[in-house]
């Protein structure tokens, strides 16, 4: 026990703590959402967190024998002589308590000679140094039942525990495999269930960090910076949802899209090289009656990459060439890299350069490396003078007829060497480096996009973006960058976009059938199904490697392709009630089963199976020959989507998989809108909706706006009830009717029967026709 005392000052839910040396503070913004800071004089700015979270909290703080203890109505916070922090739940269960023992590292280290011999044939030896420049770490101790789940985009599985992770954003091109610590994003959140208990952490610190989740040793696990500010936050909950609430209210919750931005898009590297290609791609989806939103423009259509420019010798008139496919149905999303290319005959080049606008060598001259275009300047979007700047310019992209904008290469990625640390950047209000901007340097892009968009158009903005930090969510949907059509990189979506939504990102996808690498027929139409509910649905490869679009492989993928993104389009109207309800709990649309379920021990390593809301459950096959396999259905009854068969949860059933069968049940006594299909989103309100009955009774809310702008933030909005009671009584009521026009008709598919209900102006109300 430490010899110090401890001593504290509580003022408006800000307790501070002092030892004989130090300080730590304690901010209660929430009963079970408290920050745990101690001021090393740097940056305190946050990305993350925008406005004041803070609300009036009823609170004690009692000075015990040994320590200071701080309760709320959710959280018990004992800190000790030692400024250790110890928290429990409000029944008095440990969730966090800080490690006091030795560390004691498994690994056996060796020295740099012997580290050179392992290098000579080629193999790594820890590409970061984290361990030789930390600068402080929260060390927690580690329970024999505890896992781990969220850490945003990173490679491997759902759980954590076990596995070492670093945040430092980076363009990882080789197939990302479950040893890299790092991919594109840094989220750093960790949500922990210690002996069933939820919590979670969220480190709110952009320097390169580290998560060591109990790799170290069983006893421990801890997170490290290099520098930054000591800024953590403690998220309670009575339940996994509870806690992910918390931490979506603190970083903000993914706006709601467009509708269309969940219909499904086709992309490829080379498309945009003419305009005939994309045309006959277009044509092609019409042909073949497969939906289509929109084509995304990879850098092609750009006049030797330069951004904000539009190759005219090969679209001659790309306004009109938009509009035409607009009046199809068929939108434009171009690309957007940060990199400006280096050439005094180029406006946007000499603007920044004249505005100073570019980031800088420590010498003051501008930062110069190489990327698409060749040696390029990168923006410096740490400051919001740039941010307006870029956005500004975005207006010439959507003026052209651009539904929305993808950033990429924001990480920020670079083809001559790693831009340097010293790179000098702007803090919103003061100099900084890359050491502290590197991961939100993709952040401020996509604000910056998004920004512009939402200004010039007015809508809701479509930005897509590969690079990210802790709160890009509430500016960009994701995508996990370059994987490869692999198996294994098929079998990863599960996980990573399951942790990516438990980490606020519930707008994200993959690059169904695999970017580099050549796909083949199996795993094309084994991705498009286990992919059908990912809330960004997008097809896109790299240039060189083998077609994927649904046609290339002949009939049989054409036809299950086909089906299943009908079935996507009938629940459209789900997933979108998904999001318009993610706006208000911001738990994520697709979700681990842990999540929904976690208190059932089975669930808490499941990699291989996907829940949509509360109600769908989605197990795909992602092996390659396999045709039948085990799914765990938890807690309840649940239908096969397809046969109907009643399923008992808590159980392992064997399910037979053919190649075109995506293994889909529905929680027993569900209503859910089932959209109709269509080959394009209609701008148009549409006039009638069907739901149907899972089951023998239920209840649903279902929402509906005009799926376009922001008018629903001022109530222009309309919510139905739809409930069929055990005694089978059907009923369909408007619980808000903010926006016209409502359904005139609404239909019910019971499993006998089908009810219409029809709209009465004048009584506002529904009854059966
Ligand atoms: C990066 C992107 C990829 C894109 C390519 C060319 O690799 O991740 O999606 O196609 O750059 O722009």
């Amino acid at each position: 026990m430490s010899s110090q005392s401890i001593e504290f000052e509580d003022k408006n839910q800000q307790i501070t703590l002092h030892n004989d040396d130090n300080t730590l503070q304690l901010t209660i913004l929430e009963p079970d959402i408290i920050q745990v800071f101690q001021d090393h004089n740097k940056s305190k700015n946050s990305y993350a967190i925008e406005g004041n979270k803070q609300e009036k909290v009823e609170y004690q703080v009692v000075k015990k024998d040994h320590y200071i203890e701080v309760t709320t109505s959710a959280l018990c916070i004992q800190v000790d002589a030692a400024l250790k922090v110890d928290v429990y739940d409000a029944t008095g269960n440990p969730l966090i308590i800080d490690y006091r023992g030795e560390r004691q590292s498994i690994n056996k280290t060796v020295d740099e000679a012997h580290k050179k011999i392992v290098r000579s044939e080629g193999h790594e030896v820890s590409t970061l140094s984290h361990k030789d420049d930390t600068y402080y770490e929260v060390v927690k101790s580690l329970d024999d039942d505890e896992q781990f789940y969220g850490l945003g985009d990173k490679t491997g599985y759902l759980n954590k525990r076990g596995y070492e992770y670093d945040n430092w954003n980076y363009d990882e091109p080789r197939p990302h495999i479950e040893s890299f610590t790092h991919l594109y994003k840094s989220i750093p959140v960790m949500f922990g269930l210690k002996n069933g208990h939820p919590y979670g952490l969220f480190f709110d610190n952009t320097y390169r960090s580290h998560f060591d989740m109990g790799k170290e040793s069983p006893n421990y696990y801890y997170y490290s910076a290099v520098d930054g500010n000591l800024n953590y936050y403690i998220l309670g909950g009575t339940s996994l949802k509870a806690v992910i609430s918390n931490y979506t209210y603190l970083t903000g919750r993914v706006p709601l899209p467009q509708k269309w931005m969940l219909g499904y898009q086709q992309s490829r590297w080379g498309y945009s090289m003419s305009q005939e290609r994309v045309q006959e791609i277009v044509d092609k989806f019409a042909e073949y009656h497969l939906p289509l939103e929109a084509i995304h423009f990879d850098i092609d259509y750009m006049v030797g990459y330069r951004v904000f420019t539009w190759d005219t010798d090969k679209f001659k008139h790309p306004k009109q060439f938009l509009n035409d496919l607009k009046s199809k149905g068929v939108r434009v999303i171009p690309i957007l890299d940060p990199g400006v290319k280096q050439d005094d005959n180029y406006d946007i080049y000499q603007e920044g350069l004249k505005k100073g606008y570019f980031a800088k060598n420590p010498d003051g001259s501008v930062y110069i490396n190489r990327v698409w275009p060749g040696k390029s300047a990168f923006p410096d979007f740490g400051n919001p003078d740039v941010r307006t700047w870029w956005g500004q310019h975005c207006k010439f992209l959507l003026d052209t007829g651009a539904a929305g904008i993808w950033i990429d290469m924001n990480e920020p990625a670079t083809f001559d060497g790693n831009m340097p640390e010293e790179v000098v950047m702007t803090d919103e209000d003061q100099q900084s480096n890359l050491k502290q901007l590197n991961n939100v340097y993709g952040h401020n892009m996509a604000r910056a996009t998004y920004d512009g968009i939402k200004s010039a158009t007015g809508k809701r903005p479509y930005v897509i973006t590969r690079a990210a930090y802790a709160g890009t969510q509430k500016y960009s949907t994701i995508w996990t960058g370059d994987n490869q059509s692999l198996w294994p990189h098929l079998q990863m979506m599960i996980p990573q976009l399951s942790n990516l939504g438990l980490s606020g990102f519930s707008f994200a996808g993959t690059d169904i059938g695999g970017f580099s690498a050549d796909t083949t027929p199996e795993l094309l139409t084994r991705w498009i199904e286990a992919a059908i509910f990912s809330p960004l649905l997008r097809n896109h490869s790299a240039l060189q490697v083998r077609d994927q679009e649904p046609w290339v492989f002949g009939e049989q993928v054409l036809s299950i392709y086909r089906k299943y993104l009908h079935l996507r389009y009938h629940f459209i109207p789900y997933l979108y009630d998904c999001f318009a309800q993610e706006t208000k709990d911001g738990l994520p649309v697709l979700r681990p089963l842990v999540l929904n379920y976690d208190d059932d021990a089975n669930v808490r390593n499941l990699n291989d199976e996907y829940m949509v809301g509360d109600r769908i459950l989605v197990a795909p096959i992602v092996q390659q020959g396999q045709t039948v396999r085990s799914v765990y259905l938890p807690q309840g009854d649940w239908l096969d989507l397809w046969s109907g068969v009643q399923y008992g949860g808590k159980n392992n059933i064997i399910v037979e998989a053919p190649i075109d069968k995506l293994p889909v049940f529905i929680k027993m006594n569900s209503i859910l809108p089932w959209g109709q299909f269509v080959e394009h989103i209609s701008e148009q309100p549409d006039e009638t909706m069907t739901f149907r009955l899972f089951g023998n009774s239920g209840s649903y809310k279902h929402y509906q706006d005009d799926g376009v702008d922001f008018e629903y933030e001022n109530g222009q909005y309309n919510l139905y009830q739809v409930t069929v009671t055990t005694d089978g009584e059907a009923s369909v009521t408007l619980t808000n009717n903010g926006f016209a026009p409502v359904y005139k008709y609404i239909y019910l598919e019971l499993p006998n029967k089908k009810l219409t209900f029809e709209y009465d102006e004048k009584n506002k109300k529904y009854s059966v026709a």
